[in-house]
């Protein structure tokens, strides 16, 4: 792999608690091509900075485009530790599958990944709750209007230091259940980590953030009555003391973290049931107090409460309105494996 010089440095955040989700960027990034009956070619890691993409090139056309996220943690003796990264780059795979674009040597990018850190390392923020997040992108660049899968891909991982996801950090978010929209239905995209799922998010999303929302909650498209998933993260609920999720039926996005998440509940002793969950039974449970906390789970969520709901002209309040107490556990535990403080007995972490 060709490594090429960076001569001018970037400038970084130096207060850590300034750092803002998604808008700064490393010196460096991973890219490589794909062209049908070639396979992926030319792999190297160069300075960061702009492409030159053909106005006509499919992706900007049809939206032929699949992402990750994924993260970096440095440790309080400095080394770096990478979370479930091979499942990262195996899920990009099933994504690329959905959306006929090339599949990845899952070893090959994953070592790749592993050097384009090392070179930034000194980009991987300190501060416990900052996490160095991983960006793996793929686009499909030929210059053809017709409606097909295109010939030409590119391949490119950004890095970016970041901080909470959610503007006031961890507390409790609110969040709208829309029963105007839908994000996906059987037989679509939602499963797929595809761009065009997030811009038909959008819409939703504006009018929610107007009304105060931090979020949307969607629900499922054919009945408009079950809960699915929320526009960054999927979402649970400890109900009749089990914690209830939607379950994996191609229309929600299988998370990396809830799947370690419903890993930690089992262990802690509690049941999981991935069940289809009514907006009825939510509001009748918060009600009736059978429904006790709500968490999102994500990437770039961590594990996030949730604090309200409104539905139609509805708002119920979980719990006290604050962080639950099985939420602050599985948010202690899960960080705690990521940052070295508590150890890994699932293998899940990789250092660098
Ligand atoms: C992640 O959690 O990594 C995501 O990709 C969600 C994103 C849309 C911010």
């Amino acid at each position: 792999m060709e490594i090429f010089p960076v001569t001018e440095k970037k400038t970084r955040v130096e207060d850590e608690s300034e750092l803002v989700f998604g808008t700064l960027f490393t010196d460096r990034m991973f890219v490589m091509d794909y062209e049908a009956g070639r396979g992926w070619h030319s792999p190297r890691i160069v300075p960061y900075g702009p492409f030159s993409l053909d106005p006509a090139c499919s992706v900007l056309h049809y939206a032929q485009e699949i992402f990750e996220g994924l993260k970096v943690f440095r440790r309080p003796d400095g080394s770096l530790a990478t979370f479930r990264p091979r499942d990262n780059f195996e899920r990009f795979n099933r994504s690329a599958a959905r959306m006929c674009m090339p599949e990845l040597n899952v070893d090959f990018v994953l070592d790749a990944f592993k050097e384009l850190v090392r070179l930034e390392a000194d980009w991987v923020p300190h501060s416990f709750g900052t996490s160095l997040y991983v960006r793996p992108t793929m686009i499909a660049v030929d210059p053809y209007l017709g409606v097909r899968p295109s010939n030409k891909y590119l391949f490119y991982i950004i890095l970016s230091p970041v901080g909470p996801y959610y503007k006031n950090g961890f507390s409790p978010v609110k969040i709208l259940i829309s029963d105007e929209y839908v994000r996906s239905a059987p037989g679509g995209t939602g499963e797929a980590k595809t761009g065009g799922n997030y811009a038909a998010s959008l819409k939703a999303s504006m009018e929610a953030t107007e009304l105060g929302y931090d979020q949307v909650l969607w629900l499922d498209a054919v009945e408009r009555k079950y809960i699915e998933e929320v526009g960054s993260m999927n979402i649970c609920f400890l109900y009749d003391g089990k914690v209830v999720t939607s379950p994996l039926k191609g229309t929600i996005l299988d998370g990396i973290t809830r799947r370690s998440i419903l890993t930690l509940v089992r262990e802690m002793g509690l049941q999981v049931e991935e069940r289809a969950l009514s907006v009825d039974e939510i509001l009748e449970g918060v009600a009736s107090g059978r429904l006790k906390e709500a968490f999102g789970t994500g990437t770039a969520a961590v594990v996030s409460p949730v604090g309200q709901f409104t539905y139609r002209d509805r708002t119920v309040t979980i719990g006290d309105g604050n962080m639950g107490e099985l939420t602050g556990k599985l948010y202690e535990t899960l960080t705690g494996i990521q940052y070295g403080k508590i150890a890994d007995p699932h293998g899940w972490v990789e250092m660098i």
